[in-house]
């Protein structure tokens, strides 16, 4: 079971930013990553059609022989974990957990935004998970459709990043939350322009770093942590895969191995 690979999925780029902080702290691991690029954006669709898609990847990554499937998207995390831990074989790690574990942690004044795409926030995932852990905390939601394709296009330096940013922060400087949980994978990569916008003394949390370490603990508890050799990156796209590696590697600021085309069996 060690040597077996772990299964990350997202719509399309931003779990490689769930990617990047597993091979940080699994260095040994074999991971295949898996990004929808056929049918991204997931923020936008009903929950049904979240969980179609989420079932489908789950089901390709387990016929690839994964011990564990890592949901590196909030938009599926919020929307399908129940039905994917219901038909899945092999565990399932959502993002959702361990933002608002980290969230509440972090803020010193109890409230906590949260940055997200139109069905994470309509679930409540979020809500949900910090006060279930902090029943007094105060949770403003903010959804910001415009960051998924501002960030798959790298536009995070220009100025109508900024602007959109501007906007949509709004309500959240407002509700003085000096805590802002960046609840899509994708959110990380306009970091710089979010944490401008919001000004000195914000604390911006993702997932990737916690959501790491709890696969790292959960892998060990169950003696299935791989600690020797150096471990492979497989990557799969639903549609274009080409496009998918230029983005991708533009992303992440170095070169990727092939990028392989899979049509999902929906
Ligand atoms: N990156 C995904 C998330 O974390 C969703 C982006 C999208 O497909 O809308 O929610």
């Amino acid at each position: 079971m060690k040597k077996q690979p772990i299964g990350v999925f997202d719509s399309g780029l931003g779990g490689l930013t769930i990617l990047k902080a597993l091979r940080r702290k699994l260095p040994h691991e074999d991971l295949i990553y898996f990004g929808d690029t056929a049918n991204v954006p997931y923020g936008s669709k009903s929950k049904a059609a979240v969980t179609k898609f989420s079932l489908a990847i789950a089901r390709f990554l387990q016929a690839q022989g994964v011990k564990l499937i890592v949901v590196a998207c909030n938009t599926a995390s919020a929307q399908a974990l129940p039905e994917l831990r219901r038909q899945m074989a092999v565990p399932v790690m959502g993002v959702i957990e361990p933002g608002a574990q980290k969230a509440v942690a972090s803020t010193q004044n109890g409230r906590i935004a949260v940055l997200g795409t139109e069905g994470t926030v309509r679930s409540q995932a979020y809500p949900k998970a910090i006060l279930k852990r902090s029943p007094k905390a105060r949770v403003v939601q903010q959804a910001c459709p415009l960051f998924v394709p501002l960030a798959e296009e790298s536009w995070g330096k220009k100025p109508a990043a900024e602007l959109i940013a501007r906007e949509y922060l709004k309500p959240v400087q407002k509700s003085g939350a000096d805590t802002v949980i960046l609840g899509c994978t994708h959110y990380p990569l306009l970091k710089p322009v979010i944490s401008r916008v919001l000004g000195k003394g914000i604390t911006l949390v993702d997932s990737a770093d916690t959501l790491a370490e709890a696969a790292q603990t959960f892998l060990a508890q169950y003696h299935q942590l791989e600690t020797s050799g150096k471990g492979r990156v497989q990557l799969y796209a639903s549609d274009d895969p080409a496009r998918f590696k230029h983005l991708a590697e533009k992303l992440l600021t170095e070169k990727l191995g092939a990028v392989r085309l899979k049509k999902l069996d929906l």
